[in-house]
């Protein structure tokens, strides 16, 4: 999509629609809405006095422009915010998305919607940055609820036009370099999380291990940022046996990916990224039942998010040094597959005994922790779909995080409200270590039903080294069984724009000097 920012009003703008939003309760229309309904002729307040138009989160009415009337628009899109106490950005986010897919639905190519009229919606967000974060939650969320994943159709179902052009509005022209800014960042974020739900989104028959090295190459390529792909004999001369064990299983080549942007000063300590990298997970010989199987292509979705982040990290020149290390696998069951009671030895030089191997995640992480910490990091996190206990605790709509350091997990959590993410903490204490002592090896990789996420993130802190460290288990978020507001149904491209919000706070924060150690 064509994005554009530009001063003016979308009551001159000729598109062919121009979107207005408007609260819940409030009796009267303002901003542009108030200034398309005089040229209307009071048609948009009709529809608020009838009734049929509240302003309720997401809903949706659509007037066309008669012939005569002094709008060059051809149809203004109202859209709910809900609640003028509630108004948000995720709120804004929402409605965006909704006026964008109604939009795509009537067949509609461009659009166009004012950066202003939210921005004096949202009086809790910082004057200072207010334009810039709404223009970037526009784009964005656009971008995010107009996607589609339909390569695959060779018969097109749907004859709707794609919606081309987005045109954002700014009528304070001092203001227009703030929505410039917003909008660049909300195009970059969108494009990261689309880039992740098509990588889940593809088959695993086409997404492998090899074709993810080659999407880090080619991003490596095309960013300046630095790739090595070690291959199976690299592995096993480092000794990797854990992720060598996954990897026995499949006749897919593994690949143990390293990407390196620096964009900060020379010397300074990287944040590294580590993302679990299933590209299939069949539970290997704890074989998973048939039911939903084929949502484990998706069981990438931490790597992928990583990999996007470096490419947006990159693409929005953030003054910090990053490390990705995206460990690629298959899980399965092959006749040289790993076997429950199987031990083996880590790179840490750990050993750990397999009581189930469809608790995998763990394992390509445990080699994966273990290598970032040669680049000596200031955060090290890994994010991994790598519980179905994340889905039984908390539910679709929060990503558990767990650490060792309480600032840490705070920058994350506070990433997660300001990006719609949302993060929740569990407690990661002593006593739960004693679930996954092994009888016959340092460690074993399965810890009992109970309190499975925790147990699993008990299992990775005996691979995170004595630095700052938070896991990410995105689980319970990567899937979506229904369509929301920005939020389609399959891969949700969950984590990358946690990570990217998080990168950005901590690259605008207070800088922590080369020398310190965490
Ligand atoms: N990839 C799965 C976790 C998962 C489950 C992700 C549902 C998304 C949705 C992971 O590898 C797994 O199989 N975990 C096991 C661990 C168990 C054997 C200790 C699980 O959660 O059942
Ligand atoms: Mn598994
Ligand atoms: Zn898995």
């Amino acid at each position: 999509m064509d994005i554009r920012v530009r001063t003016g009003h979308v009551e001159e703008e000729a598109a062919d629609a121009v979107v207005v939003m408007h609260c819940e309760g409030e009796p009267r229309l303002t901003g542009g809405a108030s200034a398309l309904d005089t040229q209307l002729k009071g048609r948009l307040a009709a529809l608020l006095k009838s009734g049929e138009f509240t302003g309720k989160p997401n809903q949706v009415s659509i007037v066309h422009v008669a012939p005569g009337e002094r709008v060059h628009a051809k149809r203004v899109v109202l859209v709910g915010l809900g609640k003028p106490k509630e108004a948000s950005l995720e709120k804004l986010r929402q409605a965006t998305a909704t006026a964008a897919k109604a939009i795509r639905t009537v067949g509609a190519e461009s659009f166009a919607v004012s950066v202003q009229d939210p921005a004096q919606l949202l009086t809790g967000l910082p004057a200072a940055s207010r334009v810039r974060e709404v223009a970037q939650a526009l784009v964005e969320s656009a971008i995010l609820g107009l996607y589609q994943f339909t390569v695959y159709h060779t018969e097109q179902k749907d004859t709707a036009k794609d919606v081309r052009r987005m045109t954002v509005l700014m009528s304070d022209p001092p203001a227009l370099a703030q929505a410039q800014q917003g909008a660049r960042q909300g195009q970059i974020v969108g494009e990261a999380a689309t880039y992740v739900r098509d990588l889940c989104n593809h088959p695993a028959n086409v997404v492998t291990p090899t074709y993810i090295a080659n999407e880090a190459k080619k991003v490596a390529r095309e960013r300046g940022v630095r790739c090595t792909v070690l291959d199976r004999p690299q592995m096993e001369r480092l000794g990797m046996g854990a992720i060598l064990g996954v990897a026995r299983g499949s006749h897919e080549p593994p690949k143990f990916i390293i990407l390196e942007y620096r964009g900060g000063p020379r010397g300074e300590r990287p944040v590294a990224l580590v993302g679990k990298t299933i590209t299939f997970d069949s539970g290997g010989i704890s074989l998973k039942p048939a039911d939903n199987m084929e949502q484990m292509k998706a069981d990438m979705t931490g790597g992928a998010a990583v990999l996007a982040a470096v490419r947006a990290a990159s693409r929005l020149r953030l003054p910090l040094n990053l490390v990705a290390v995206i460990p690629a696998t298959e899980n399965m069951p092959g006749g040289r597959a790993i076997k429950p009671g199987d031990v083996l030895r880590s790179l840490s030089g750990k050993t750990i005994e397999v009581i189930n191997t469809d608790a995998e995640g763990r394992l390509i992480l445990a080699d994966g922790l273990t290598y970032a910490q040669r680049f000596k990091p200031a955060a090290l996190i890994d994010i991994a779909t790598l519980t179905g206990a994340c889905v039984v605790a908390l539910g679709n709509h929060a990503i558990g995080v767990l650490g060792n350091n309480e600032r840490l997990i705070g920058e994350l959590k506070d990433a997660g409200e300001r990006c719609g993410e949302r993060v929740w903490q569990l407690p990661l204490w002593e006593e739960y270590y004693e679930q996954i002592k092994s009888d016959v090896a340092d460690v074993k990789n399965t810890g009992g039903r109970a309190g499975g996420t925790i147990t699993a993130a008990a299992f990775l802190s005996k691979f995170a080294g004595d630095g700052v460290w938070a896991h990410l288990d995105i689980a319970s978020t990567d899937w979506s069984e229904r369509e929301r507001a920005y939020i389609p149904k399959g891969a949700t491209g969950v984590g990358v724009r946690l990570l990217i919000q998080f990168l950005c706070n901590r690259a605008n924060g207070p800088r922590p000097s080369a020398a310190q150690g965490h």
